[in-house]
C-alpha cells in the first residue's frame, strides 16, 4: 500500500497480532487492512501557485473539499508566484509527513530535487493543471486539454471577424501568450496558431507589431500589469494610424490589463470599437467584463471537475488501485509520459454565459451583478 501510514498501522497491527498469536497459542481475527478503500487517516499536500488569481483560490478550496469528502486531512499552502518558496512548501510539507501531494507548478522546471525528495519519502506526486517537467517522479496529470483551449480562443477569433463566414480582411491582431515557465503556455499558443496561422499566412490577419514568436510574447507570471504595459507599447509603435481588430489573450488577467490599456487609448467607442479579446478562466471580473461588452469571450474549465479528476487520482494511487486516465500520448514531461486526464474546455461568451455558467451552477446571477 502507497499510504506509509497506513502501511506503518499494517505492520503495527500485524506486529501485535504475531505478539498475540505467540501468547495465546490461537488465531485471531487480526488480518491486515491493506484491501480496505479509503483514506486511513492520511494527510495531502495541496501546493497551489498564488492567491493573486481568483481561479486559484477556488481550486485549492473545490481540491480540500473533495478530499475531505473522501476522509483524508490536507495541507493547503499558496507560493505566491514565488517559485524559490513553492519549492520550500513542498520540502516542508514532505518533512511534515504528508501521504501524497497535489502540485500546481509555478515554474514547471524548478521541482525537479524537490520531486526527488517525495519519491525518497514514497510520497506520490499528481501534477495539476500545470505539468511539472524533467523528472520521472510525478504521477499523474490531472489537467483540461490545453491545446483545445487555444484553439477556442483562436477559433472565436475567426468566427467574430468574420473570416470562417468569407471576410476577406485583412484584420490586424496581436498576441499574447503566458508565463514562459508554465508548460500550458506552448499548448494554449499553439493550439491559437493552429487555426489563425493559415490567414496570417494568407495576409488576412496581420501582426502589425511582427511580434509572433512564442518568446516574444510571452507574460512572465501571467501578469495582468504586464501585459498593460506590453500593449502599451504596441498601440504606440503599430497602431498610430491604425486600428486594432482583434488580440488573442491566454488568461481573463492578461485581457484586464489589455482592455485597461485599450481603454486609455480611446477603445470601446462607436468610431473606435473594442477589438474582440479572448480569455480563459471565466473569472468573475472577466465574465462581468463579457456581459459588459468589452471583454468578448472566455474559455471556461469547471474547476469542480479538475478537484475531482486529480482528489480520485490520490484516492486510487493511496490505496493501490489505477487512476482513471484519458491521455497516455500528449504529455511528455521530458523524462517520461505522464499518464493524465484532460478535461474539456468550453468556450463562452455573451451569448452562451447564462446557459453554460449559471445554468451550469458554476455562479448564481447574483454573483455577475
Ligand atoms: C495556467 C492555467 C490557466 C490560467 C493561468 C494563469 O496554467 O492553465 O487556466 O489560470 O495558468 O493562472
Amino acid at each position: 500500500m502507497r499510504n506509509r501510514r497506513a502501511a506503518l498501522a499494517a505492520l503495527a497491527s500485524a506486529a501485535s497480532l504475531a505478539l498475540t498469536l505467540t501468547a495465546c497459542g490461537q488465531n485471531s481475527e487480526g488480518g491486515s487492512d491493506d484491501d480496505k478503500g479509503g483514506s486511513d487517516g492520511a494527510t495531502i499536500g495541496i501546493a497551489m501557485p498564488t492567491k493573486s488569481s481568483e481561479r486559484w483560490i477556488a481550486d485549492g478550496a473545490n481540491v480540500v473539499k473533495e478530499l475531505k469528502a473522501k476522509g483524508y486531512k490536507t495541507k493547503l499552502v499558496y507560493g505566491e508566484d514565488d517559485p524559490d518558496q513553492q519549492v520550500s512548501q513542498i520540502e516542508n510539507m514532505i518533512t511534515q509527513g504528508v501521504d501524497a501531494l497535489i502540485v500546481a507548478a509555478i515554474d514547471n522546471k524548478s521541482l525537479n530535487n524537490v520531486m526527488q525528495q517525495a519519491k525518497d519519502s514514497d510520497i506520490p506526486v499528481i501534477s495539476y493543471d500545470r505539468l511539472i517537467l524533467g523528472t520521472e517522479n510525478v504521477d499523474y496529470y490531472a489537467s483540461f486539454d490545453n491545446e483545445k483551449v487555444g484553439e477556442l480562443q483562436g477559433g472565436y477569433i475567426l468566427d467574430k471577424l468574420g473570416l470562417k463566414a468569407g471576410e476577406k480582411g485583412p484584420f490586424n491582431i496581436e498576441l499574447f501568450a503566458g508565463s514562459n515557465d508554465d508548460n500550458n503556455t506552448k499548448y494554449f499558443f499553439q493550439g491559437a496558431m493552429n487555426v489563425l496561422k493559415p490567414y496570417m499566412d494568407k495576409g488576412q490577419l496581420v501582426v502589425r507589431s511582427k511580434q509572433t514568436a512564442l518568446n516574444q510574447v510571452t507574460t512572465l507570471r501571467w501578469d495582468g500589469g504586464t501585459a498593460q504595459k506590453r500593449m502599451d507599447d504596441l498601440l504606440t509603435s503599430s497602431y498610430r494610424s491604425a486600428k486594432v481588430d482583434a488580440v488573442l489573450s491566454p488568461y481573463d488577467g492578461i485581457s484586464i490589463g489589455i482592455l485597461s490599456s485599450l481603454k486609455s487609448d480611446g477603445y470601446g467607442s462607436a468610431s473606435k470599437p473594442m477589438p474582440v479579446v479572448t480569455g480563459q478562466d471565466a473569472e468573475v471580473a472577466s465574465v462581468k467584463s463579457i456581459i459588459a461588452g468589452e471583454q468578448t469571450q472566455t474559455v471556461y474549465k469547471d474547476l469542480r471537475q479538475l478537484a475531482k479528476v486529480a482528489s480520485n487520482m490520490v484516492d486510487a494511487v493511496l490505496n493501490d488501485k489505477k487512476p482513471e486516465v484519458n491521455d497516455t500520448k500528449s504529455y511528455d514531461n521530458g523524462a517520461k509520459v505522464v499518464p493524465a486526464y484532460l478535461l474539456q474546455p468550453v468556450s463562452v461568451d455573451k451569448a452562451n454565459y447564462q446557459k453554460v455558467l449559471v445554468d451550469g451552477g458554476y455562479y448564481t446571477a447574483d454573483d455577475l451583478k
